[in-house]
């Protein structure tokens, strides 16, 4: 299926991108923006000039390796000078809903591992409210996903067991964990407060939620222009 905004999606990438130095330890996100930026970054890189990357799914590690790009294991003590990634909705305060691919919990471990979350988007993403065009996506233990189901409902809040691709049979995450998508019906005014509920859930590993993370966004325009949203003073 052509992805209509792909161009703008580009775009973002090639703007994140350009703010890689050689020798820089980067942290790779997944999705098709973040693939964009992988691209992007094999072919600013050619030589590799020293960046070392740690990638955030199976999938993006073997694009990266498929195209020359030092990409290996998490390290201990690693911290990484940036990380690119894309997102599924950005609100004003530059909070985020991510993992519509399934890969927000180590996408989130290395954010907070990075000194800057580089997140790129095209204007689609935009959002008064998260919540507005995308689930939250909510990675748990396969054990518990009954009774959270359970839980969340008696709380108003709707979540479904995210399909994978063999009919019958749920989507996996490289951690070999499920998804339970949300639809919150309300809007989601406090992100913070949502994410730390859904945190002290047993069962819960992580939330797609990604509230005071994002060190700038990137969002692609129609017209090729990309515009930099940062974050306001009040984070
Ligand atoms: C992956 O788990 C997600 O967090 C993606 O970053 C997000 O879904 C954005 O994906 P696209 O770049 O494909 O829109």
């Amino acid at each position: 299926m052509v992805d209509p905004h792909d161009a703008e999606k580009a775009a973002a990438a090639v703007a994140a991108v350009a703010r890689v130095r050689p020798r820089m330890r980067l942290a790779l996100g997944t999705g098709t923006t973040a693939a964009h930026a992988v691209r992007a970054l094999a072919a600013k890189y050619p030589q590799g000039e020293g960046i070392s990357c740690v990638a955030s799914s199976e999938r993006t590690e073997a694009l990266a390796k498929e195209l020359g790009i030092a990409v290996g294991p998490l390290e201990p003590t690693d911290r990484f000078a940036l990380m690119l990634d894309g997102a599924d909705e950005v609100d004003p305060s530059l909070a985020l809903t991510k993992g519509g691919g399934g890969a927000l919990f180590r996408e989130k471990f290395l954010a907070r591992r990075s000194d800057a979350l580089v997140i790129m988007v095209d204007e689609t993403k935009l959002v008064p409210h998260l919540g507005t065009r995308a689930p939250i996506p909510v990675e748990v233990v396969p054990f518990a996903r009954g009774s959270l189901i359970a839980t969340l409902a008696a709380r108003g809040i709707p979540a479904v067991v995210r399909p994978g691709p063999t009919p019958g049979l749920s989507f996996r995450t490289d951690n070999g964990l499920e998804i339970l998508d949300l639809r919150p019906t309300h809007p989601i005014t406090d992100p913070a407060h949502l994410e730390a509920e859904l945190r002290a859930l047993p069962g819960v590993v992580e939330t797609g939620l990604f509230v005071n993370l994002a060190a700038a966004v990137l969002v692609g325009r129609p017209d090729g222009t990309v515009e930099e949203r940062l974050p306001g003073p009040s984070r």
